[in-house]
């Protein structure tokens, strides 16, 4: 069957997006059910909007996000680092990418940037940030051919055990 990519109602969906980003990520049932409540809240945001890659009826990966707010915990977290790169501008007009993650056993298909490339050309901003495990993964290869660029480096995050990169990327993102 065909990977089709569209809107999401992710509150309605939570529950399958949870146990996609668990399998893709690592989440055990505990930081799922704090991962839930945070999910719940981010989408009552302004702005904030989602995408599935379903499969038939399954939901195999999604994105969501929204236009940046400084007065976001993320925002709070990252801005020092950022300012002190003289990159503080990137947090105005932005879009941020919460979440994006595919299950492992349709990645390599296409899902994730086209999951990601279908959200942000939705923003009005004039560009992206997002932050990722500070480590050569498969999604910092996908962000870097995106044109997403290190904003900061060793950015810690409290109660995180492993250091993130900040990225950042004019919209629309660079196609291959
Ligand atoms: C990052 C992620 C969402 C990418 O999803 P995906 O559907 O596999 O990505 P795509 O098939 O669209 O691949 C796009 C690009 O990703 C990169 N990529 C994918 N798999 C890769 C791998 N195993 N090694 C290196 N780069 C890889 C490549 O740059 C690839 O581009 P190419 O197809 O032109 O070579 C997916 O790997 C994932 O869910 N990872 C675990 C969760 C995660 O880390 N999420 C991001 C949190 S910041």
């Amino acid at each position: 069957m065909d990977l089709v990519i569209g809107p999401l109602d992710l509150p309605a969906h939570v529950d399958e997006a949870l146990a996609v980003q668990a399998v893709a990520f690592g989440l055990g049932p505990d930081e799922v059910a704090v991962r839930r409540q945070i999910v719940l809240r981010h989408m009552t945001s302004p702005g904030a909007r989602a995408y599935g890659a379903t499969v038939g009826e399954r939901l195999v990966g999604f994105v969501y996000g929204m236009p940046n707010d400084r007065s976001h915990w993320w925002s709070t977290v990252v801005e020092p680092y950022l300012r002190s790169n003289g990159n503080d501008v990137w947090l105005d007009d932005s879009f941020v990418i919460t979440e994006l993650h595919v299950h492992p056993a349709h990645q390599n298909r296409g899902a994730g940037r086209a999951l990601i490339t279908t959200i942000t050309d939705t923003a009005a901003q004039p560009r992206s940030i997002l932050s990722a495990i500070d480590t050569e993964s498969p999604a910092r290869a996908l962000y870097h051919s995106l044109g997403y660029q290190d904003l900061a480096r060793r950015v810690l995050f409290p109660s995180a055990p492993r250091p993130y990169a900040v990225m950042g990327a004019p919209l629309p993102l660079r196609r291959a």
